[in-house]
């Protein structure tokens, strides 16, 4: 996803851009670009590729000039190349111009600058900005940028410099995230507080609809109407560290290894012998017992993590529960009204789907419970309860850890919810309790054994499909597994119902076509295990996934992948960590980009 960063100060402004732009390649891109303010104009500098490309093309005598902005495109509208690669400029050069977000009338209005005669030069929405701020220019950029707000339609998240302005930038916000780092004497721009955390801790969080104008002696918040907001500090308590890879050869593979870290602290302070503490959720026993539906909304791995929870939540506090992906809700005319409750689960808390979704629930009245791990976040802030998972900052492209706590929030939301309503004896809250803290170290005793895992996926290096089954739980972590291998190691790989298999994809089941067949439901195991023979009867090779001591597997299946016993319920916790193990040894083996897989983003902040 687009990244941005500014600033300005005393400092050689290009390697503080550049740096603050390596610190969001996670994000996901494929162009790059700067701008900086000079004594004779606005120098722009723009590269299709990796940032390496940018950096060899800004040579090593940087200018001393020390405003600038900068920005990583992924592309949305226009194919990735140097022209159409940020900053953007106006006819006359006096204006540049980073966005991240979709002008949705960019047509439109690209046709009436055209018939202005602005000369529009690259395919992207982004350019009508600064051609449009050129319009409406008279001696004011936070004014001109107004003027141009009142036309645009979509989302945006964007800097400003003006070359008439030598000592300001100008940053505007709507539907896309934003934020002000605070220096001293001093100022930082980003879309993202990784880019400039190794230069302040001090931000302000620009909310939608807000305008700022920075200069060398502060920064002066308006909303798009020019009335004056007063902002609060926002004193970022990440750990500069935590954002580092920490020795690890891939942030994947430190991510996978943090699990057990993240997992503990995601429960730490929420659980007591007799159930769940989530002060966070201020529902009332009579409000939880007045739901009568929920629906679960989120995308990719989030999404993933949903169907666990609607499992458990319906399993144990017996409420009708639907999952649903974001892009789809909103245009489904979900049937909500004010004893609906929805859960939107974002690592990002900024996709726009979800949040979509979430702004469209509570339009319709809905109670939001969101599941996010990042604080602050537009989710976070627009629901009316949250729960965070404390996964911490999640570099890598695909999710790991970000998911296992997102299975904990599942987990300790249902809970709840039984508590509640009362739908579950002690005993079996209890039995979910004990069963919940060994899972940390479970988690560990799975990671003590990824050499056997890392052996297993040179055999990935040359196949072409792969298949997941599972029944019940073990089918929602198929899907997880399947999307891990096939994200980073390019393997088509697919997830199926178990049972299902042989109305249809049974026909594709070859000689030696791997399957990994998770069995830990053992309500369901004969039936998964007759499954699995359907598979064998057709020569594949069978990697099989169960709890230790169930020797029956090994008899079935070519290889077995053991993880600790735990209660049904939880084993999605366990189960995915081999999965992620295999995909990204598969990934590296085959020598692929793991972290930053080709065509895809951390968060996709556009529809
Ligand atoms: C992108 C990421 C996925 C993630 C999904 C939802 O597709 O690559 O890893 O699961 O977005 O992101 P969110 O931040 O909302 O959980």
């Amino acid at each position: 996803m687009c990244g941005i960063v500014g600033y300005i100060g005393k400092q050689a402004v290009i390697p503080v851009l550049v740096e603050g732009l390596k610190k969001l390649e996670y994000r996901g891109y494929d162009s790059a670009g700067v701008a900086v303010l000079e004594e004779k104009g606005i120098e722009v500098y723009k590269s299709a590729g990796r940032l390496a490309n940018l950096v060899e093309k800004l040579g090593d005598g940087y200018s001393d000039a020390t405003i600038g902005i900068g920005h990583t495109r992924w592309a949305t509208h226009g194919r990735p190349s140097d022209l159409n690669a940020h900053p953007h400029s106006d006819c006359s050069g006096d204006f540049a111009i980073v966005h991240n977000g979709i002008i949705e009338n960019y047509l439109e209005l690209k046709e009436w600058l055209i018939k202005q005669g602005h000369q529009i030069v690259s395919e992207t929405d982004t350019e009508v900005l600064p051609h449009l701020v050129e319009h409406f220019y008279k001696g004011d950029t936070a004014e001109a940028i107004r003027q141009v707000l009142i036309k645009v339609h979509g989302s945006f998240a964007m800097v400003a410099l003006s070359r008439n302005h030598k000592e300001q930038m100008v940053v505007a916000r709507k539907d896309s995230p934003l934020v002000i780092g605070l220096g001293e004497g001093e100022y930082f721009v980003a879309s993202d507080i990784p880019a400039i955390l190794n230069y302040t801790r001090q931000i302000y969080i620009l909310a939608d609809g807000e305008i700022a104008v920075i200069d060398r002696d502060g920064v002066r918040v308006t909303d798009f109407q020019g009335n004056p907001i007063q902002k609060e500090v926002f004193e970022v308590k990440w750990d500069t560290v935590a954002a580092e890879k920490d020795g690890y050869e891939h942030f994947m593979l430190k991510e996978i290894f943090e699990q057990p870290r993240a997992l503990k602290d995601t429960l730490t302070g929420r659980l007591n012998h007799n159930g769940v503490i989530l002060p966070e959720v201020a529902l009332t026993a009579e409000e939880v017992a007045n739901i009568n539906k929920i629906f679960i909304v989120a995308c990719g791995t989030a999404w993933h993590a949903g169907l666990v929870g609607k499992t458990l939540i319906e399993r144990w506090a017996r409420i009708p529960v639907e999952v649903d992906i974001a892009s789809e809700f909103r245009y489904r005319s979900p049937l909500i009204d004010e004893h609906t409750l929805v859960v939107v689960i974002s690592q990002s808390g900024e996709t726009a789907d979800t949040l979509a979704a979430l702004r469209e629930a509570r339009r319709l009245s809905a109670r939001v419970i969101a599941v996010t791990n990042v604080v602050s976040s537009s989710v976070a802030r627009e629901a009316n309860d949250v729960i965070y998972t404390c996964a911490g900052p999640e570099i890598a492209v695909a999710s790991t850890k970000a998911y296992t706590t997102q299975l904990e929030g599942m987990v300790l939301l249902a809970l709840y919810l039984a508590e509640a309503r009362d739908s579950l004896s002690l005993e079996k809250i209890s039995e979910i309790i004990s069963a919940l803290k060994e899972i940390p170290a479970q988690a560990q005793e799975i990671l003590n054994q990824s050499s056997a895992i890392k052996d297993l996926a040179r055999s990935f290096i040359v196949v072409d499909d792969v298949f997941f089954i599972g029944r019940s739980l073990d089918w929602s972590v198929s899907m997880e597994g399947s999307l891990k291998l096939k994200e980073i190691s390019y393997i088509h790989a697919e997830a199926y119902a178990a049972g299902e298999l042989k109305h249809g994809t049974l026909a594709l089941i070859t000689d030696n076509t791997p399957v990994i067949a998770l069995a830990t439901q053992m309500e369901v195991y004969e039936k998964t295990v007759s499954n699995i023979k359907e598979v064998k009867a057709r020569d594949a090779k069978v990697i099989g996934l169960t709890f230790k001591g169930n020797d029956d597997l090994a008899k079935s299946v070519d290889q077995v992948i053991y993880i600790p016993q735990t209660i049904a319920e939880l084993s999605p916790i366990l189960s995915v960590i081999p999965l992620q193990l295999l995909a990204y040894y598969a990934s590296v083996a085959r020598g692929c980009d793991v972290d930053k897989p080709r065509n895809l983003a951390k968060s996709v902040t556009v529809e």
